[in-house]
């Protein structure tokens, strides 16, 4: 006769199977799973519920709605891979309306999106990209031979939550910088009576969406917002207290151009324009864009511009100085090899490990000093 198993085998043992048919490993999955975990700032004691969100054969409604954008954030999460995070949030989800992704067209697309609408009344979640044009009735924006607004009020109006991916479904973005001449604003100046989740970025990290959905999934209500409306576990640190620059900030090392020695042995961006001081964004911990684990901004030897930050990206002039709201060293930093100034290492910046080519390392320090600004985490919405 086999043996009984325990409830953690039979999860083991579940995915076991469905990772391997996806051609991921149970090892990285869980690995995956107990990174994403501390991104979140949550426990490790909520792996094992984390791993079962990502399973569950229950899928939450949603419908995406394109306005005034790129489609950036779009892509962004549909070239992000280890494991491929838009497999884990297509699997997550029953994406019912997307029209990037949507293979119908015309009015077949059109009635699909109004019968998931009626369908899930209430219990969908509506994720915007883009922004919405004011100006003029909102005749710069038309679907269908709707308005942005009057097509966002609709299907706002009959969502659990909204979801504003990116910088200009947040805050207007791109489009709202001066004169603004469509009216660019972001979804939380319109909808007033439903919760609606900032994720800013240009475009937006899609380990911030997955993090917000499996969050959702896992405790069964939204993550702790600060006053613009982020995920504090996402945006509760300035980029740059984790950025693996910070050591030649603090040491007054700086590259002064573009492609000079300095810039080339890895100093400081801040007198290139780096916003990093006054952005808030999880970019410097999570790192985004697949390509290597230097793959930010900042890591490619570029000033971050403060895509995410309403008031400085699109804002601020791109070589104008940041103002440095914290100008003491944080408790854990890079450390640069050598004492004479040289590269930094990214190892020493990342502080842990490695999540299949995805690092959390500095996440998991951050999600430490979360947990004692909020042990159990409520919503604010
Ligand atoms: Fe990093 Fe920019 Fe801060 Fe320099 S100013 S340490 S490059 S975030
Ligand atoms: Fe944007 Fe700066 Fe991150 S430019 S992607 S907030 S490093």
């Amino acid at each position: 006769m086999g043996k009984l198993l325990t409830s953690t085998e039979s999860l083991e043992m579940s995915l076991s199977n469905e990772l391997e048919a996806q051609g991921v490993s149970r090892r990285s999955f869980l690995k995956f799973c107990t990174a994403i975990t501390a991104a979140m700032g949550l426990p490790a004691t909520m792996v094992a519920r984390v791993a079962d969100a990502i399973t569950s054969p229950t899928r939450t409604p949603v419908i995406w709605l394109h306005f005034q954008e790129c489609t950036g954030c779009t892509e962004s999460l549909l070239r992000a891979t280890h494991p491929t995070v838009e497999e884990l949030v297509l699997d997550m989800i029953s994406l019912d309306y997307s029209e990037t992704l949507c293979a119908a067209a015309g009015h077949q697309v059109e009635k699909s999106l109004n019968d998931s609408a009626k369908l899930n009344e209430g219990k969908y979640i509506l994720v915007v990209e883009g922004s919405i044009p004011m100006k003029e009735d909102g005749i710069y924006c038309k679907i269908a031979d709707r308005t942005a607004l009057d097509i966002l009020n609709d299907y706002g109006s009959r969502a659990a939550a909204i979801v504003a991916i990116g910088s200009c479904a947040s805050w207007g973005g791109v489009q709202s910088a001066s004169p603004n001449p469509t009216g660019a604003t972001g979804v939380n100046e319109i909808i007033k009576d439903k919760p609606v989740i900032n994720l800013p970025g240009c475009p937006a990290s899609p380990y911030n969406l997955l993090s917000t959905i499996l969050y959702y999934l896992t405790l069964g209500k939204l993550p702790q917002l600060d006053s613009k409306g982020r995920p504090k576990f996402a945006y509760g640190r300035l980029i740059h207290e984790h950025c693996e620059r910070r050591p030649h900030f603090d040491a007054g090392r700086f590259a002064l151009e573009f492609g000079d020695d300095n810039h080339r042995e890895g100093y400081c961006l801040y007198k290139l324009g780096c916003k990093g001081p006054e952005t808030y964004n999880n970019c410097s911990s999570i790192l985004f864009g697949d390509v290597g684990s230097g793959a930010w901004p900042v890591g490619t030897g570029h000033p971050c511009f403060g895509c995410s930050e309403e008031g400085v990206g699109f804002t601020k002039h791109i070589h104008e100085q940041a103002d440095v709201f914290t100008d003491s060293p944080p408790a854990s930093y890079a450390q640069i090899s050598g004492d004479k100034p040289g590269g930094v290492s990214i190892a020493g910046a990342a502080v842990a490990g490695a999540v299949g080519g995805v690092i959390l390392g500095a996440s998991a320090v951050a999600a430490k000093k979360m947990k004692s600004e909020e042990t159990a985490p409520e919503s604010d919405a």
